[in-house]
């Protein structure tokens, strides 16, 4: 008797143990049976196994693989056991961001919206619910709206001079990519949420720590769901698990909460984005079965998903821009001389439209972007069958496709010597060179970054403040030449944090 059960246990475990197996191995035959060509993962762990075990910085493995793929359109790849569609020639990243979107239009992922109501946000969202929040929420950032709220920014800047007066004094090290944190913390708290801030000035601002706890405070727990996420989406819904901490969830549905309790009672409008949000409260949006109401909750991710995707993008933007310039002295003078043209001719402000004829400015950040864009690579899912171009292979719905940014960024057939820093490749001369849908620090297409314009704009704001007090250089603590922090977080981050001095620039640098 007892031998029989051992048997009929050993029996099952056989049995599941070979259907795994089976699973498994048809899922890393996937683009072998296609007729597509491959990488085979060497581990379980997928081809971006040295990403995933922390080896390697992501955009590393991502260019090895865009490498190994070279001469191709496409090739298939594996994320642990999952099959993608990875790009190499820019011409298919066209036709998958813009001339398919339809069909390639959402990111795929998961969440649970009844037990997570700040996860309902655009960048979370997918299909009709995508479009209509994303058709709503694209007024915020036209730049009639930006110009309204540049004296916000100005005021956040001015802090940040008062700020930086302070710290320089102590003639110690700074940590670009914290200051630049405070910074568009304090500017998407004014902006978005209609609050000062005050992470410049108050070690512990509320919003500040809130931005640490989204950036890399997270634990074991945190983790593990995130995981899951990715893995085993259905799992993850079933058992009905939350991205969001309790505490940041409270957080942030109070504050938005009180934030139009506030401007109804008080009768207050300031043109930014908390008044874009009350005039979408409680309108609906037919869509059939699939009704979207903007409530307190829905409005309330929104506001979340500006500052989450906001800061830290534009603090890590800000922190490469302030090494690269520490580097290149020359480009820095150059800079400042903008700088002075641009405030001379405007009463000594920096105006809205100050900043927008300032060229090389722009030069210097676009080249930045490309050098170190902050999002390395991106997904998409199909919601319609696709075929390949110039095969007869159809990829079903719900396929995963993979558009290499940094690898595409760093092609030296595209951007020759490409770890060189030189912002004459955004001149008008050197952007009739480019090749299109080779630069996409912000994506491409319908579903592109909606707050682009805005992080230029407080991007250019914070690094203008700085130039125009401070001499920027290397010091003992900066490591140079700059290298990225290893695993397969979704942003790209530098290792040991941009080090960099200040010095108040004397007279004849004025
Ligand atoms: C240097 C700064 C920034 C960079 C490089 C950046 C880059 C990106 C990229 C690459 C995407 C993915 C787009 C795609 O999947 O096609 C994205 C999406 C997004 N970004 Fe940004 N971003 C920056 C700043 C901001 C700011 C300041 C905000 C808001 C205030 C913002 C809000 C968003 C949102 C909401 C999405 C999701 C859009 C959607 O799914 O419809 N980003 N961003």
């Amino acid at each position: 008797m007892f031998l029989q059960i051992i048997l009929n246990l050993g029996l099952v475990l056989v049995g599941v143990a070979t259907v795994a197996y089976m699973l498994i191995h048809r899922q890393y035959t996937y683009w072998e049976r296609k007729g597509i060509p491959f990488i085979r993962p060497e581990s379980y762990l997928g081809t971006y196994a040295d990403a995933v075990s922390k080896k390697k910085p992501l955009c590393d493995v991502v260019s090895e693989l865009y490498v190994k793929f070279r001469g191709k359109k496409f090739g298939g790849v594996w994320e642990l056991f999952s099959p993608r569609l990875f790009l190499v020639d820019p011409d298919m990243v066209k036709d998958i961001m813009i001339k398919n979107f339809d069909s390639w239009s959402n990111r795929g992922l998961t969440s649970n919206p009844e037990v997570d109501p700040l996860s309902q946000h655009i960048a979370m969202l997918d299909g009709k619910m995508w479009k209509v929040v994303r058709t709503k929420l694209t007024p915020t950032f036209t730049s009639a709206r930006l110009k309204s709220m540049h004296y916000l920014v100005l005021e956040c800047a001015k802090n940040l001079e008062k700020y930086l007066d302070a710290v320089v004094r102590k003639n110690e090290p700074i940590e670009a990519r914290e200051v630049g944190a405070k910074y568009t913390t304090d500017v998407i708290g004014s902006c978005v949420f209609g609050i000062q801030m005050n992470s410049l000035n108050d070690e512990d601002a509320a919003f500040r720590k809130m931005g640490k706890r989204l950036g890399g405070g997270s634990g074991y727990w945190s983790r593990f769901v995130h995981l899951l996420q990715g893995s085993s989406p259905w799992l993850f819904h079933k058992l009905k698990l939350s991205l969001t901490p309790p505490d940041v969830e409270e957080f942030f549905l109070r504050i938005t909460r009180e934030a139009f309790e506030y401007r109804e009672k008080n009768n207050v409008q300031r043109h930014d984005f908390v008044d874009l949000l009350r005039k979408l409260k409680n309108t609906d949006q037919k869509l059939g079965k699939d009704d979207v109401v903007f409530d307190d909750k829905l409005l309330a991710a929104q506001a979340f998903v500006f500052f989450g995707a906001g800061f830290e993008t534009s603090a890590t933007t800000i922190g490469y821009i302030l090494h690269e310039l520490a580097v290149h002295q020359d480009i820095q003078d150059r800079l400042r001389k903008e700088l002075r043209e641009m405030k001379a001719a405007n009463n000594g402000e920096i105006t809205f439209d100050g900043l927008q004829g300032m060229k090389y400015l722009d030069m210097v950040l676009q080249e930045t972007l490309r050098k170190h864009p902050i999002v390395p690579q991106l997904e998409r899912v199909s919601v319609r069958p696709y075929e390949l171009p110039g095969t007869n292979v159809v990829l079903p719905v719900g396929s995963k496709c993979i558009i290499p940014i940094y690898a595409l960024h760093h092609d030296p057939e595209f951007w020759p010597n490409p770890s060189k820093f030189d912002p004459e490749r955004f001149s008008e001369e050197g952007k009739a060179k480019q090749t299109p849908y080779t630069f996409m620090p912000f994506s491409i297409g319908p579903r592109t970054c909606i707050g682009s314009r805005f992080a230029e704009q407080q991007t250019k704001v914070g690094i203008l403040t700085m130039l125009d007090k401070f001499k920027i250089i290397l010091c003992e603590k900066s490591q140079n030449p700059l290298k990225y922090r290893n695993g397969a977080g979704v942003f790209l981050m530098p290792e040991r944090g941009f080090w960099i001095k200040m010095i108040p620039l004397g007279a004849d640098d004025k």
